[in-house]
């Protein structure tokens, strides 16, 4: 039996994807802005539409809660993911599992199911981290990791401050993060990688995320001439940076590392091309599924750049923007992911995520775990980010039947 409204889901799907596309046709909502504004009204909208009660958090997280009189005492089956998007995104990141979440409610609600269990859906606040650091933000404050303070103090790359970003698009709600205790929580989201797809399966059952660790690096060695300053008289900021950046690659090439490594955001100073740039500001981004080679990773960092310093005579600071350890689902949800993907006849997968997710956050609150459905040539951060509709569906409806069998069918 199918319990979703499948078009629905498809249709808010492209609806939300349509949000944001600016000048260029990029699709971009980051945290808080105006973009993000918008889909926030829309999705809003539709769970006031859904007859849900809808909440807004002091840190603007948004929620759709289904409660009964008879269930409100008892603790909240939740699920949910995150609206805000990277620069230049795809439809699905985030967006997949907050739709479905809504659709997996609002489909039982007018089937005139009873639950045992509240159910809840949530949008949380900047899970991309690409304007306020540290990324996954909303639910980390929502868990109790991070005080909603220092979240709305949080200064972004442009310079705005978040709290006050939230009050002006109207989402700087009343509610206290936490309010609603979690039974369960469970995050659809697609996979971002290639491995369901290359392997021939339907879907996937996570039962672990890799460890992340954020930092800001800044070098800084003597603006010179290009053509006057001879090589062994120069502090080249720039070299210095890419020479960081090989040196990270290489560290992911060493046999058995598990280890992956970026570099996403590069600034030089001046930027001129007849210019030594006497400062480079850059991101890293590490991640590996084991804490202990996460921290011999960023050791291994740490000691490098003391040693660049000294070779490259440059100056470095590296300032931590975020670190989150690996997370281990909780087995019991994994299995009954398993144990529905099966009933449906869809080959299952256990699976890592590379990706943070809401849902590691979560992990802190209750029993959790997700579902990932493929990802067309494992493109995601991307306009190409693909998943087909079938697939979407077919993992939604597991999804649903895990929602459905931990909200308890009411005696
Ligand atoms: C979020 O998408 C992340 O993994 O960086
Ligand atoms: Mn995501
Ligand atoms: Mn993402």
């Amino acid at each position: 039996m199918n319990l979703i409204n499948e078009e629905r889901l498809l249709g808010h799907i492209r609806t939300l994807g349509q949000i944001g596309i600016d000048a260029d046709g990029r699709r971009t909502r980051l945290a808080a802005d105006d973009a993000d504004k918008a889909a926030r009204d829309r999705l809003c909208e539709w769970i006031r539409e859904a007859g849900l009660r809808l909440a807004v958090d002091t840190v603007g997280n948004i929620f759709g809660i289904w409660e009964t009189p008879e269930n409100r005492r008892e603790k909240a089956v939740m699920t949910g993911s995150h609206i805000d998007t990277v620069i230049n995104a795809g439809r699905y990141d985030g967006c997949y599992g907050v739709l479905a979440g809504l659709e997996v409610i609002q489909s039982m609600k007018e089937a005139g199911i009873r639950t045992a269990r509240p159910l809840a859906v949530a949008a949380f606040t900047n899970e991309e981290g690409v304007r306020y650091a540290p990324d996954m933000m909303g639910s980390l404050v929502y868990a109790g990791g991070y005080a909603a303070e220092d979240a709305c103090a949080a200064v972004g790359i442009d310079g705005t401050v978040l709290g006050e970003e939230l009050r002006r698009i109207g989402y700087a709600g009343e509610t206290e993060p936490g309010f609603l205790a979690p039974f369960s929580f469970v995050e659809l989201h697609i996979e971002q990688g290639p491995i369901l797809e290359a392997e021939g399966y339907a879907i996937g059952a996570v039962e672990n995320l890799q460890g992340i660790s954020w930092q800001r690096i800044t070098i800084e060695g003597a603006q010179n001439h290009a053509g006057t300053t001879p090589i062994s008289y120069r502090q080249d900021a720039g070299l210095a940076a890419a020479r960081v950046i090989t040196f990270l690659r290489e560290r992911c090439l060493i046999p058995g590392s598990r280890t992956v490594s970026t570099v996403g955001c590069l600034e030089l100073s001046p930027n001129a091309i007849n210019v030594i740039p006497e400062k480079a500001v850059f991101t890293v981004d590490l991640r590996n599924p084991d804490e202990q080679a996460l921290q011999a990773e960023e050791q291994a960092l740490a000691a490098f750049l003391s040693e660049l310093a000294e070779t490259d005579r440059v100056r470095i600071t590296a300032e931590r923007l975020s670190r989150f350890e690996p997370v281990l689902f909780d087995e019991g949800i994994v299995r009954l992911v398993e144990k529905h993907a099966a009933r449906r006849s869809l080959r299952c997968r256990r699976i890592t995520s590379g990706a943070g997710q809401d849902a590691q956050n979560m992990a802190l609150l209750c029993p959790t775990a997700m579902i990932f459905s493929p990802s067309h040539l494992g493109i995601s951060h991307n306009p190409k980010e693909y998943t087909a509709d079938a697939d979407l569906l077919a993992c939604a409806e597991v999804f649903a039947d895990v929602l459905f069998e931990l909200a308890g069918a009411k005696e």
